[in-house]
Order: C-alpha cells, then sequence, then structure tokens
C-alpha cells in the first residue's frame, strides 16, 4: 500500500511517527473521509475546506490543504484503486459497500446517549473517545449508531448527522458548535430542492420524535439510511419510510451522472 506521508509518497511500512507527535499525544490532530466513486472524488473541495476550518480553529498553522485533492487522486491510481469505491483517509484504500447497502436496504437501530463531547463538535478532529464510546454502547445494545442528545435535542449520529420527517419535512439540527457540518447533510439539501422535499434546520426534541414520520442518519459512508428502531423500541412499522428511499434514489442517480461525466 502506497501512503503519501509529509510530503512523500511512500510504502506504509515505511512510515515513522514521532512518539512525542502532537496528534499520538494529544489527539491533536483533524481528518477527513473522502469517498471515491469509481476514481472520482465526492465533493472533495468541500471536504479540503472543513479540513482548513478545523485548522485554523485549531491554529495548526497551515491552512491550505488543497494540494490534498491531487494527492489523493494520485493515491488512487498508485494503488490501481481507480476502479473501486474506494474512501481516502490520509491512505487510499479500498471500501466495501455492500454490509452498508444492506444495512440501507433494512434500515437501521440507534440508541439515544448523552453528549459528552466537547461544545467545538464543528470541527472534524481525531479526538473521537467519546464517539468511539457513543459506538460501543450502541453497538453493546444490538445497534449501529447512538445519537447524541444535549439539553434534550436529537443532534446527530456518531459518525453521521441525523434527520427526521415530520408533516412532510425533512428536518434536522442547524448547523451550530454542536454538530459537523456534513458534506452529505447539504448534498441532501440540494436533493431535496430537486425532489420537492421541504427541509427545515430546527432543533429536534426527543420527546417529541415519536410525531416524525421517519427517522435517518447521512453521511459520507452511511449515504441516507432510515432507522427503523430506536431504543430496543420498533419505529412506526419497522420499514424504510418513502422520503428516505426518494433520496437514496436521488443520491444514487446523482453518483451515476456524475462517474458517466
Ligand atoms: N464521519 N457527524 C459526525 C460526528 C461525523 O463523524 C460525520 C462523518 C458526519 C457526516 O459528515 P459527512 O457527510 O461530511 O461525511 C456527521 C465520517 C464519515 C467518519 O468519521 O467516518
Amino acid at each position: 500500500m502506497i501512503v503519501y506521508f509529509n510530503e512523500q509518497f511512500m510504502d506504509k511500512e515505511k512510515v515513522c511517527i514521532s512518539p512525542d507527535d502532537r496528534g499520538f499525544l494529544f489527539a491533536d490532530g483533524l481528518y477527513e473521509v473522502i469517498r471515491s466513486y469509481k476514481g472520482f472524488l465526492f465533493r472533495a473541495k468541500e471536504h479540503l475546506n472543513r479540513l482548513s476550518y478545523g485548522a485554523v480553529h485549531l491554529k495548526l498553522g497551515r491552512t491550505d490543504f488543497s494540494e490534498l485533492e491531487e494527492i489523493a487522486e494520485e493515491l488512487i491510481l498508485r494503488n490501481g484503486l481507480e476502479l473501486e469505491d474506494a474512501t481516502i483517509y490520509a491512505v487510499a484504500s479500498t471500501f466495501d459497500p455492500g454490509p452498508a447497502e444492506k444495512k440501507r436496504e433494512k434500515g437501521i437501530h440507534i440508541i439515544t446517549i448523552a453528549d459528552t463531547r466537547w461544545a467545538r463538535c464543528d470541527l472534524k478532529t481525531t479526538a473521537l473517545t467519546p464517539n468511539v464510546l457513543a459506538n460501543q454502547a450502541a453497538v453493546e445494545n444490538g445497534a449501529q449508531e447512538a445519537i447524541f442528545i444535549r439539553d434534550g435535542v436529537m443532534l446527530e449520529g456518531t459518525h453521521s448527522n441525523f434527520m427526521a420527517v415530520f408533516d412532510n419535512v425533512l428536518v434536522t439540527a442547524p448547523l451550530s458548535n454542536y454538530i459537523l457540518g456534513g458534506i452529505t447533510r447539504k448534498f441532501i439539501f440540494e436533493l431535496c430542492a430537486s425532489q420537492n422535499i421541504r427541509v427545515e434546520e430546527r432543533p429536534i426534541f426527543e420527546k417529541d420524535i415519536h410525531l416524525a414520520t421517519e427517522m435517518m442518519i447521512v453521511g459520507t459512508t452511511t449515504k441516507v439510511t432510515s432507522i427503523v428502531r430506536m431504543n430496543g423500541t420498533l419505529f412506526r412499522d419497522g420499514r424504510p419510510g418513502p422520503v428516505a428511499r426518494a433520496l437514496q434514489e436521488a443520491y444514487n442517480s446523482e453518483i451515476e451522472i456524475l462517474n458517466m461525466g
């Protein structure tokens, strides 16, 4: 596997990180997950802009990461991944979309969990201990995602944004320091415009969630995935709903168009 490390392409085995590295010692670092559909990097610029935003706020001393787009493309080529749906995470690796597609078909189970994260969740930092613990709690409860609750509001998942449908309107938490501004979240808004689905950015209180007709998570790895069970209780008829289905279809056809272009 060829990776890119401090301005050089090299064998992954040759990478040496100092034990004094601040990322290693203090989790003082940022990351991005950009999905490649058959060699085409999806929304790379938006991901790299978010990286710059984080770097400004963590005061990392470097804010322009635009060259990473070309580097990511080069990594895909050098690793012979141009025909695969690969995921770029500083290295290029294969990503099996199969299990995620199955989950999308049937819908997933979630738990809700108190948000113990810091107050800068808008920065995509590598300090993910609360996310890892919450995800572990989900797994231990037979669920695939945990939704963070702060002040009674369902904010986002451990690795996805959260959305619900009320009276045919797709609702999701407004951008703030308490959620990550998802690239997929924004893409979904664009899809909603073309599908004539109304969107509202407002807090979703856990106490009101029984009024929702659908719940879903959205993100680079999850795309649009319906939620069919919450905290062990079946949600509605336990099947993905029409808005999620419409968005999944619109999502896939948009990717098809990009791949052909
Ligand atoms: N996670 N919220 C959180 C906390 C996330 O970690 C992610 C993405 C999202 C969705 O963002 P986007 O649409 O830009 O992927 C929301 C990535 C995929 C991960 O850590 O694997």
